[in-house]
């Protein structure tokens, strides 16, 4: 804010010194000049939901993949997703993003990367269910399904707008550079570049490896982490009476520096209570069953939605939010924030934080109501009833 704009308690004052005279007149329209969108009186919340799975998406006979970017999905700038599947065998191309960094949860069957760093260093991996990879922006790397049945996988980008000429595959590039030069740099004659792609593959059919990598026999000694692979789903969870959380952010995973990952579990009727992250954006998967998700937008605002499995959900950094399970069936969520950091604070806590005197004046209330709330998180709640 420049010194020339007028800070709010200088608007009070002119309004209350003063009729309202021109002068006046013209610090409100400077005032609500100033004002950043998200301040804009009696505005309605945009949509924060969206039904990734129920899209058609790109389709392939060796795959599909349906995107929840920016064009999809308007207020997920900060964070994109794509639901991918993969036949045994089918190769997702070299390829790297040149505008995000790429966060993955397999959610069915296996399949193996490949993955080169800037530093040279190369890395094979393999991934079952509830393993996750991290590819910092610009890494190039690669996927393929290794069967038995479809590998079926999340992808997540710190960027909304990762896909639309972010993506670059190597078939593009070769089916668009010129024969002399392809020969002087890939050491082929001309004409064999007539047998390549004449453009981007994407998802392509492949033979599967010979070979699969062998599990060492004590699952428990089975590495939890390589350089970028982590298995969220064998990190020890914070339990809490209404379900369950595993929190990845880059100090469980190093080179995670970009976003935090969190699988969450609810049982039925349960309450993840009242928060908001200071720092970050949340952007939510439904793996399975049901929640009814409200934000809270500050000026009165307030939207809820009710979410079911194959459906994303996108929360401003600072904006308060709690998630109230729905359904018979414990609920299972994927969940993301674009910090490396995971930070939260918690209306309980944040009540807890304060004397009981200045709680019972904010609220108007008397000291034994005061004293009967929370005096700290309780994370996720059970059930009441
Ligand atoms: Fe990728
Ligand atoms: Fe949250």
């Amino acid at each position: 804010m420049s010194s020339s704009t007028p800070s709010r308690r200088s608007l009070f004052e002119a309004l209350s010194s003063a009729s309202l005279g021109i002068a006046a007149t013209a610090l409100i329209a400077r005032e609500v000049k100033a004002a950043p969108p998200e301040e804009t009186h009696g505005e309605q919340l945009e949509s924060f939901k969206f039904d990734i799975e129920n899209q058609k998406g790109w389709v392939g006979e060796a795959g599909s993949a349906k995107e929840a970017t920016v064009a999809e999905f308007p207020v997920s700038q900060s964070i994109a997703g794509v639901s991918m599947r993969l036949e045994p065998g089918a190769i997702r191309e070299l390829h790297w993003h040149a505008l995000a960094a790429e966060w993955a949860y397999v959610l069915e069957g296996r399949c193996r990367t490949t993955v080169i760093s800037p530093n040279g260093q190369a890395e094979v991996s393999e991934f079952e269910p509830g393993d996750t990879w991290y590819f910092p922006r610009g890494h190039g790397h690669a996927i393929q399904g290794l069967g038995p049945g479809v590998c079926h996988f999340l992808l997540g980008f710190d960027n909304g707008h990762f896909s639309e000429f972010g993506t670059f595959s190597v078939t593009d590039w070769i089916a668009h550079t010129s024969p002399h030069i392809l020969t002087r740099n890939l050491l082929l004659p001309e004409s064999a570049f007539t047998q390549f792609p004449k453009k981007e593959v994407y998802i392509g059919p492949g033979k599967l490896p010979a070979h699969a990598l062998e599990n060492v026999r004590n699952a428990d000694l089975q590495p939890s982490q390589a350089q970028h692979k982590f298995r969220l789903d064998q990190l020890t969870p914070h339990v809490f009476e209404g379900g369950q959380e595993r929190i990845v952010s880059s100090r469980e995973f190093p080179i995670q520096t970009t976003l935090t990952a969190v699988r969450m579990d609810l049982k039925p009727g349960a309450l993840r209570e009242m928060h908001w992250h200071p720092h970050a954006d949340e952007w939510q998967y439904y793996v399975k069953g049901g929640a009814r998700v409200t934000i809270f937008g500050s000026h009165g605002r307030v939207r809820t939605e009710e979410f079911k499995a194959g459906q994303v959900a996108f929360i401003k950094q600072g904006y308060g939010h709690y998630i109230e399970q729905t359904g018979d069936e414990p609920t299972e969520l994927l969940i993301l924030f674009n910090s490396g950091i995971y930070e939260e604070i918690s209306l309980s806590a944040w009540l807890g934080a304060n004397p009981a005197s200045l709680l019972s004046d904010n609220f108007g209330i008397s000291a034994d109501l005061v004293d009967r709330m929370p005096r700290k998180s309780a994370g996720i709640s059970a059930k009441r009833g």
